[in-house]
Formats: C-alpha cells, structure tokens, sequence
C-alpha cells in the first residue's frame, strides 16, 4: 500500500490525475472501474485536460460501471451511468461500445449482475479501480455488511448513504433506496486500485478502513490486504 498525503482537494486531484495518466499510458486498452461521487470529479477534469492536450489517448479504455441506482427512468437526472458518462466516458473520448452499464431497470437484476460478472471476467478483470469511500466504508455500493467475495448484486442502501446521497440530489426523499453494485473481488482484485479521500469527513473512516481491524462491517478495510493499492488523500482526511 502505498499512501500519498496532499496539500488539499485541487493538489489530490492533480497528483491523482497523474497517477492514473501513468497507468492508462502503461494499459492504454486497460479495463477500468471509475467511481461516481464528488472526490473524483477534480481528478477526471484534470485527466481531461491531459487528454485535450494531447498528452494522454484514454480512447482505448474499456469501462464497466461501479455502481447504479435501481429503477430510475432512462435519462433520470440521478442515474449514476449519466454520471459516468458526463464526467469521464465522454471527456476521456472513450467510445460508447468499450462501455458496460449496470442496468438498473433490467428486468431480472440477478441475471444482469451475473452477466456484468461474466462481462468483467471474460475482458481480463480489473486493470485499473478508481474508487471513493463512504461514510460507512462502502467500496461502489457495497454497504457493510460485505465481506472480500461479495459479487455484483442488488443492495438497498443503509441510512448512512441515503443521508451522504442527498448531498447529491438535494435532499433524502430523491435518493433511490436500493442499488446494483460492482462487487468486492473486481475492486479488490484490481491490477492498480486508486482510493481517493477528500475531507475531515473521511477522517474517522479513512483511519478504521486502513489502520482498525479488517471486517465486512467496513468493506474498505479489505484494501488492507492489498498489495496494488494507492491511497491519495488530502491533509484533511489525515487530521494534518
Ligand atoms: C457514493 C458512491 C461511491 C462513492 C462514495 C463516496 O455514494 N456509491 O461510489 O465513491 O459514495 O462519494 P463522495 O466522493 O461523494 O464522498
């Protein structure tokens, strides 16, 4: 593990665009898992800036969806694949048919989410997971309690993220209560895991994932156990 502390969220969002740029330039045809969330967003800007430069091709990129609410209408301002698609399909140039959606109005969530398994299994895995973490320690949607086999299934959501998604869509009402999620080996056995955390609001989970006991209670602190793990944090989340 290794764990990188910056100044604030800008310097985070700089210094994890060029840890990413390192690892699409060494996997350009690489299989990626990006997170949604605000913390990412900074570093998918920056890595759109190297792109319109000229000096990143992020076009050969494959993507599967980390995480997607259940049962929004197509086009529904809070799907998480609108999201993906905004802030890092689209701006990375990456083409529509490299892409794999978590369908959450499929009509059998089950078979979607083997599907998804046997989608992420027959491209090689994981080459790259850019992942936040909740409140609670959830990894994508897998609210605790998941342990490291946890596969890609449909979850509801705990209070603790029905409260951390209103910061997104205004207030708890419009948060969906349920959820498909990318499950825990595609993050954890991923080829380079990236976790950012931004806040003093992350503090207290960032320090238990990392430094407290590993249990499905905190699905993050399974990335203990990983080798290919770098955690870009800001000074906040580390109490500095
Ligand atoms: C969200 C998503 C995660 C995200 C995490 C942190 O609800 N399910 O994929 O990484 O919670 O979000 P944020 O970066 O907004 O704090």
């Amino acid at each position: 593990m290794q764990i990188i502390v910056a100044d604030d969220h800008d310097d985070l969002s700089r210094i994890a665009a060029g840890h990413i740029a390192t690892a699409i330039r060494d996997t350009p045809t690489g299989v990626v898992i990006p997170a949604t969330g605000n913390t990412p967003m900074g570093t998918y800007r920056e890595l759109a800036a190297l792109r319109a430069a000229g000096s990143l091709d992020t076009s050969g990129l494959r993507v599967f969806q980390l995480d997607e609410y259940v049962g929004l209408p197509e086009g529904d301002d809070r799907s998480l694949w609108g999201w993906t698609l905004h802030s890092f399909v689209e701006p990375l140039d990456i083409p529509l048919a490299q892409t794999h959606r978590l369908p959450g109005n499929a009509p059998d969530l089950d078979a979607a989410c083997h599907a998804f398994d046997a989608a992420i299994a027959a491209a090689g895995g994981v080459d790259l997971a850019i992942l936040g973490i909740g409140a609670n320690g959830h990894l994508g949607y897998n609210e605790p309690p998941a342990d490291a086999t946890a596969p890609t299934r449909p979850i509801q959501l705990t209070p603790a993220s029905v409260a951390s998604g209103a910061v997104y869509w205004g207030s708890e009402d419009r948060v969906p209560r349920s959820a498909l999620t990318a499950g825990m080996p595609h993050l954890l056995g991923a080829r380079a895991i990236v976790l950012l955390v931004s806040g003093a609001h992350k503090r207290d989970i960032l320090d238990r994932s990392l430094n407290g006991p590993v249990t499905p209670d905190i699905p993050a602190s399974y990335l203990q156990d990983s080798a290919n793990l770098t955690v870009i944090c800001d000074r906040a989340a580390v109490g500095g």
